[in-house]
């Protein structure tokens, strides 16, 4: 029989249970993901209780409650707290979103709390994105010309500008790319939804004059082509972006130049 040896620090370990709010009688229940890889110790799972009548109505409030007034160690990040930054994104009652937009009334049962799927784990709710980051930075994520700069601006289209709806509004979250099972398994080698959604919006920009040398960029059986369109980056992404359809975009643009 074929035996499996479990990672270092994989198996996750019943954790504390804090005590309720005093005087609360609106409580709220929380499980959420607890890690400190100073302590040696493997991830737990805590129990919380939040009290509603003191506390705004977004599951990122309730994780602030939490810091404030209970555990002040609960680790994660955050910013704008309204869904522009892309930095409180996380797993949360199984499904990638972002803290600040996901209203807890939206949840049944006790709200279940989990760092983004599948990426390595700074610490409790944060991910370590270096990756990520580094993905994006390879497809040059910036306008690239060889013309003569013009005097005042790169000028563009009212139609040519409407190509960028639906790509630009990306706040490279990564609840996509972290929702993807080819990201998951070849996430140093595929670049996912999010990196190649942000490689389509430069490609078909029109003020842009480096297509061909972006295509050679993603031409590769890993980079691109690890995409098995199944769907899952479009039904995550909170901000309603579809980067399934951007990459199918990128895949046509490699066909087109080949015939
Ligand atoms: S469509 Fe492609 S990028 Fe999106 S989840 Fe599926 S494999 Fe990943
Ligand atoms: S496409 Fe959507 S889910 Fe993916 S990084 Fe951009 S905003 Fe986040
Ligand atoms: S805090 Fe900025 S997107 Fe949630």
């Amino acid at each position: 029989m074929v035996e499996f040896t479990l990672p270092k620090n994989s198996k996750i370990k019943t954790g504390k249970t804090w005590p309720k709010p005093e005087g609360a009688s609106n409580l709220r229940e929380f499980k959420i993901y607890r890690w400190n890889p100073d302590t040696g110790e493997n991830p737990s799972i805590d129990t919380y209780f939040i009290d509603l009548d003191d506390c705004g109505p977004m599951v990122l409030d309730a994780l602030l409650y939490i810091k404030n007034n209970i555990d002040p160690t609960l680790t994660l990040r955050r910013s704008c707290r309204e869904g522009i930054c892309g930095s409180c994104a996380m797993n949360i009652d199984g499904t990638n979103t972002l803290a600040c937009t996901k209203g807890m009334d939206d949840i049944k049962g006790a709200v279940k709390i989990y760092p983004l799927p599948h990426m390595p784990v700074v610490k409790d709710l944060v991910p370590d994105l270096n990756n990520f980051y580094a993905q994006h930075r390879s497809i040059e994520p910036w306008l690239k010309t060889v013309s003569p700069p013009p005097a005042k601006e790169w000028k563009q289209s009212h139609e040519d500008r409407v190509k960028l709806d639906g790509l630009y509004e990306c706040i490279l979250c990564a609840c996509c790319s972290t929702s993807c099972p080819s990201y998951w398994w070849n996430g140093d080698r595929y670049l996912g939804p999010a990196v190649l959604l942000q490689a389509y919006r430069w490609l078909i920009d029109s003020r842009d004059e480096a297509t061909g040398e972006r295509l050679d960029n993603l031409e590769d059986p890993f980079r691109l082509y690890r995409c098995h369109t199944i769907m899952n980056c479009t039904q995550a992404c909170p901000k309603g972006l579809n980067p399934a359809k951007a990459i199918a975009g990128i895949k046509k643009m490699m066909v087109e130049r080949s015939v």
